[in-house]
């Protein structure tokens, strides 16, 4: 095991094990194990944090992506732009509806979808909608789009599933759009311990076909569409509602430590970093670095004990199960930051010492 994993859970369960431990025994007391009053808490405190209407917890952020195409009812081989850096759910998503994922190149400065070449293909009625995804936790810049989607009544959908905490000009996400999702994976920087998600949005009826899809369509007692079982575990929810509790406080850490990290390592000329755009605030649920001969220095890391991983080496039309959706679009960007990428360390339970070897070990290799 490395001596700074790319993760510290345990680590991160020793801090709130008092609050976990009864939490979960009350939960097994209670002989309550689904759909009921932790589920009930995680939904109403998530809608606060994104400041919309309804919230509908579920098994996790795929199935949150999944629902939410389908509840916004689009149509079988419906064109769907999603940016080609992202984790594969984003997009494979979109052929769980029997859609079609239109990839997008990136903003090299971001890292996020290219906003100018995602409006070239709506000016150009070649998507039906459109998943922006919040890429390691920074909100992808959406008014500009949503001026153009709202004219032309294309939906849009936000993957929030990396930005529980972030802000654009002072708002959550899902404040433009018509369906947002979140996930709760372990990584995530409020993940249960095992699989989450929510979806929120302010429509009633969104929310509805969504709680529908979570429980084999159920209406009371008679099943009126075909859905799925995606109901989030009562265990699940008691230990995101203890873990939400430190929502503003884990954050806080986690942007001392990229301020860290970027302080000290600016002035690498091996390296550079994405810019955070102005209005936004990053919730540092990943911290991504470019730098040169990446493989010689994740070895060199990985040697001196340091976890690090990359998110995500394969662009998503690269990979086998998408390939069928080939595209003439440009994909110069992306092919060429997907190979300089590294996500080093970055959780609330880094200590000081452990973030100065990060610091120092990178130094050293480029010496
Ligand atoms: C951007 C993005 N979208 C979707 C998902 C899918 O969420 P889950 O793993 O909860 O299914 C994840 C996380 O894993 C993600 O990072």
């Amino acid at each position: 095991m490395s001596q700074i994993p790319f993760l510290r859970l345990d680590r991160q369960f020793e801090n709130i094990r008092h609050q976990i431990m009864p939490a979960i025994e009350n939960v097994l007391k209670s002989g309550r194990v689904l759909q009921g009053v932790q589920t009930k808490q995680v939904e109403e405190k998530i809608a606060k944090v994104f400041d919309l209407k309804h919230c509908v917890a579920l098994n996790s952020g795929t199935d949150a992506l999944s629902f939410s195409i389908a509840a916004l009812g689009l149509k079988p081989k419906s064109r769907i732009a999603v940016p080609s850096m992202t984790f594969i759910a984003s997009a494979s998503a979109i052929v769980q509806n029997n859609c079609i994922p239109v990839f997008v190149d990136v903003n090299p400065t971001t890292m996020l979808m290219d906003q100018s070449k995602l409006i070239n293909l709506i000016n150009s009625n070649k998507v039906d909608a459109v998943i922006a995804v919040h890429l390691y936790g920074q909100m992808q810049p959406l008014r500009q789009i949503v001026n153009i989607t709202k004219k032309k009544k294309i939906p849009v959908i936000e993957d929030a599933a990396q930005a529980l905490g972030s802000k654009r000009n002072g708002n959550p996400p899902g404040q433009l759009s018509d369906i947002t999702c979140l996930s709760f994976d372990p990584t995530k920087v409020i993940g249960a311990y095992g699989s989450g998600g929510a979806v929120m949005t302010n429509s009633l009826k969104f929310a509805e076909k969504v709680k529908l899809l979570r429980y084999h369509g159920n209406k009371g007692a008679e099943s009126i569409l075909t859905g799925y079982n995606s109901q989030i575990a009562e265990l699940q929810a008691a230990i995101i509602n203890i873990k939400l509790k430190f929502l503003k406080s884990w954050q806080e850490r986690r942007n001392r430590i990229a301020e860290i990290y970027l302080n000290e390592l600016n002035s690498q000329n091996n390296l550079s970093f994405f810019k955070i755009l102005e209005g936004n605030i990053h919730n540092n649920h990943k911290f991504v670095i470019l730098c040169d001969e990446r493989n010689k220095l994740l070895s060199f890391l990985d040697k001196q004990g340091i976890g690090t991983k990359i998110h995500y080496a394969i662009p998503l039309h690269n990979h086998k199960q998408f390939r069928n959706y080939s595209q003439k679009n440009d994909f110069e960007k992306v092919e060429h930051l997907s190979k300089h990428i590294i996500s080093l360390p970055i959780y609330p339970e880094l200590k000081e010492i452990e973030i100065k070897k990060v610091i120092n070990s990178i130094k050293i290799f480029y010496k």
